[in-house]
């Protein structure tokens, strides 16, 4: 019958906004997307809230099994698959409408706050933010400096960047600011390039959108901040105006 894609925004039950919760309080089978970020409330909130049973949907669940669960469900009754942030921000959730609209299922897509615009609130300009970067944990086998690259190229460019950073799915949570540091001075230890040194400025921000804590410092203060639970990103940014300076003014540490 409906695939409903709804963003549920950043923090907790509340932030859903009236249109998303109308549609998923009359919806047969609410999925919650859970692979790419969590709230800072357990799913029992939501189902209070909603009166609705969620069903927790992995990686595996969306990108593998689709067809024969939310897809299969959607075609005949109406399917809410809810999303933490906003629901068009990432690819894995582009592929899952387009993947609907293949089988002829209407789709209804219910936006809301993402992280990609919350960090308006550092007072960084949004429209002066480059390509965003991801930094993964870094593996055995696998150490990506793409991050590392990112931020040479906005900042080549007179652009802010912003990192999104690893998910920790055991810890519902996502790598802390502090890990991030880490990750990204190993990088300039072995690439000298003076992109993210212990005296870059940079800002850190954890939980945006709820309880949130943000400080703007050199790399070598922040290191030592304790940025608490949650979601976490950081920002290295670029030339600033005046104005951006001001307002990050009052994060400085
Ligand atoms: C792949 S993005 C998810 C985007 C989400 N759909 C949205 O629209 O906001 C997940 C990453 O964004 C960052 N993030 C998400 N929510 C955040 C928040 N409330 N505060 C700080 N960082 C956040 C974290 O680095 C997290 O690992």
């Amino acid at each position: 019958m409906a695939l409903n894609i709804i963003g549920i925004g950043l923090n907790d039950e509340k932030d859903i906004t009236l249109k998303g919760l109308e549609l998923v309080k009359k919806s047969d089978a609410v999925y919650l997307e859970s692979y790419t970020a969590f709230l800072n409330c357990n799913a029992e909130k939501l189902e209070k809230l909603y009166g609705k049973k969620i069903i927790l949907a992995d990686r595996e669940l969306v990108e593998q099994r689709a067809e024969e669960t939310i897809l299969k469900d959607a075609k005949s009754k109406e399917v809410s698959f809810i999303v933490v942030g906003d629901p068009m921000s990432a690819t894995t959730h582009i592929d899952l409408m387009l993947r609907a609209k293949e089988l002829g299922i209407k789709v209804n897509i219910v936006n809301n706050a993402s992280v990609l615009t919350a960090v308006g609130i550092t007072g960084l300009q949004l429209y002066k933010f480059g390509r965003t970067a991801s930094l993964p944990y870094p593996q055995e086998n696998f150490k990506p400096e793409s991050a590392y690259d990112i931020i040479m190229s906005n900042l080549k460019n007179n652009l802010h960047t912003l990192i999104l950073l690893d998910l920790n799915l055991k810890e519902k949570s996502s790598m802390s600011v502090n890990e991030a540091i880490k990750i990204l001075l190993a990088i300039e230890e072995k690439r000298k390039e003076k992109i993210f040194t212990k005296e870059t400025l940079i800002v850190g921000c954890a939980r945006l959108g709820g309880d949130y804590k943000i400080k703007f410092g050199k790399v070598k203060k922040l290191e030592k901040e304790d940025f608490g639970k949650g979601m976490q990103c950081l920002i290295i940014p670029s030339k600033m105006h005046f104005k951006e300076e001001e307002a990050l003014g009052l994060y400085r540490i």
